[in-house]
């Protein structure tokens, strides 16, 4: 037996070293972690079980045969995270640059599958070369074995990929259909054509870093929802993200131990500016009615124009999704429309109530709007809102204009509460335009048009630009003082906590994508 002992603890010690110490060293000059350095900050001390640590690749191409490193470039396993279980995927770069082979693949979909059939969330830690270039088609029917899985598993369990590396070529689609990527700044990449072949087809002269590095995928691409400055960061990136989501789709979303106290926040009622066209920061009011230090924005530097995150409420896990007035008034546009959308549909699949805080003036015009699908961009906001069955409480802080008002979660598309601040406009257009429109023939005829123009936009602003004829309606369920939104909200959704709505039975929607 001791001998046995013995070749066993020198094969986990061959395999715990990788593709070697020179190529460890190498790693960390790159300012890396290792796969397992990764895993070993993600989860809780000592939880990590390995799954699959002796297996070794089957290609006998290209003298491969005798090169074998035990593992074959992945490392797989569950482990706990805060206490969940968590199934972990971390390619390992000093072994065949992390590529994919067959057997890698294997791995890979082997913990895919445990995941999927035992209800618990998926972390995949990218950081590849791609195709294990030896193996040709193999290693792509691999990557394709876990495109499907990652399908499958979407909207059941949570999936979330740190992009430590390179991630290039068709292996970026995994993540790609994966709930959330974090990337590193200046040592991950993401791009489906490098910068050699970019080079080639047309003739742009582009870094790695600026094609697909966090910082391009993070504000112009939107692929990335997250920019973390390094990995620890983006690891506990991950675990904080965990912490809002349920493990599966049936789990209710999590909470946790809430004292009640004095729920009146005083500060709200002196945030909306005097001038109804000057903006004020809807992270403000954000902060002040979640539970302090609570909020994880998603998306942060994407379409700015509307702020989407999680928080905390008395304790539980919300959805955030608020249009930001200080950038570009908070209109809605459409990468706006989709990175809020997507957001949606996330808390949705996971059971996250949703709480949205509106002051819109409306969609953005324009042809570079209209000819890049406004229409369809913005119905998918619309669709997302429509078809979700979670607790939706909208709070109107101020302009909730035309189409848009009835986008931002009214509840003519199913919001179960909305409430509206004294300050709160809603009406199909603001008083201006809408002056110029009606009374059109009125104002030319008028010896002054210009003072005729601005009594007749008075006018309609006196009508229109309050939140009383939506209450009238019950389009609003209440005009509420801003210092008493939190204690609202409360009451609210534990008043919603046991919701139970179900859209009509279908094999899927068809979403405008
Ligand atoms: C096999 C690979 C590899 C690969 C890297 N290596 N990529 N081995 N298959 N795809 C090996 C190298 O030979 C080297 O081995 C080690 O990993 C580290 O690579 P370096 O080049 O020394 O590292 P670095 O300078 O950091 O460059 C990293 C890199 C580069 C940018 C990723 O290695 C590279 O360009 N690799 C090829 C990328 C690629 O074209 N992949 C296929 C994409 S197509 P040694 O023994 O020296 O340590 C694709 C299709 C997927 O993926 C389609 C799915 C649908």
């Amino acid at each position: 037996m001791e001998k046995k002992l013995a070749l066993l603890n020198e094969k986990k010690a061959a395999a715990l070293l990788g593709g070697g110490q020179a190529r460890i060293d190498a790693q960390h000059k790159k300012g890396k972690l290792t796969a397992r350095e990764r895993i070993h900050f993600l989860v809780d001390e000592g939880s990590f079980e390995e799954i699959g640590m002796m297996v070794t690749h089957r290609s006998k191409d290209f003298g491969l045969e005798n090169e074998q490193y035990l593992g074959d470039g992945v490392v797989t396993g569950y482990g706990t995270i805060n206490g969940r279980t968590t199934y972990i995927f971390s390619q390992d770069f000093t072994v065949f640059g992390g590529s994919l082979s067959e057997t890698h693949a294997e791995k890979i979909c082997r913990i895919m599958d445990l995941a999927l059939q035992n209800g618990a969330p998926l972390i995949g830690l990218n950081d590849s070369g791609g195709a294990r270039i030896q193996e040709g088609v193999v290693s792509l029917g691999g990557y394709a074995d876990i495109f499907y899985r990652n399908t499958m598993a979407s909207g059941v369990i949570p999936q979330l990929s740190g992009i430590m590396g390179p991630c290039a070529g068709g292996a970026v689609y995994s993540p790609a259909i994966t709930d959330f990527i974090l990337m590193v700044e200046n040592t991950s990449y993401m791009f489906v054509t490098g910068p050699n072949v970019v080079k080639t087809v047309t003739h742009e002269e582009v870094s790695a870093e600026e094609l697909g590095g966090a910082s391009s995928h993070s504000t112009k691409s939107g692929v990335t929802q997250f920019a973390c400055a390094n990995e620890i960061e983006c690891i506990e990136h991950i675990k904080k993200l965990l912490s809002f989501m349920p493990q599966n789709c049936d789990e209710a979303a999590p909470s946790i131990p809430y004292e009640a106290a004095n729920e009146t926040r005083a500060k709200l009622n002196n945030i909306i500016p005097e001038n109804a066209n000057q903006p004020y920061d809807i992270r403000e009011v954000i902060a002040e009615v979640i539970d302090a230090d609570s909020f994880l924005e998603v998306h942060k530097n994407y379409a700015e124009n509307i702020v989407v995150g999680f928080g905390r409420l008395a304790g539980k896990s919300i959805g955030i999704v608020a249009n930001q007035p200080m950038f570009l008034a908070g209109v809605l546009d459409n990468n706006a429309s989709i990175k809020a959308a997507r957001f949606v549909r996330f808390c949705d699949c996971f059971n996250i109530p949703l709480l949205v805080f509106e002051d819109v003036p409306g969609f953005l015009p324009g042809t570079d709007q209209e000819w890049n699908a406004i229409i369809t961009n913005g119905a998918k906001l619309l669709y997302a809102f429509c078809e979700a069955t979670v607790p939706r409480i909208t709070v109107i802080t101020r302009k909730a204009y035309g189409g848009a008002y009835d986008v931002m979660n009214s509840k003519h598309i199913g919001a179960d509460m909305n409430y509206a601040w004294p300050s709160a406009e809603i009406a199909v257009m603001g008083a201006k335009g809408a002056a110029e429109i009606i009374f059109k023939k009125e104002i030319s005829e008028a010896s002054d048009s210009q003072a005729k123009w601005l009594e007749k936009e008075k006018q309609y602003s006196d009508l229109f630009a309050n939140p009383y004829r939506a209450a009238e309606r019950g389009f609003v369920d209440e005009v509420i003082e801003p210092a008493e939104t939190r204690n609202k909200l409360i009451k609210a959704f534990k008043m919603l906590e046991n919701k139970a709505v179900k859209n009509p039975r279908k094999k899927h929607g068809n979403i405008p994508l």
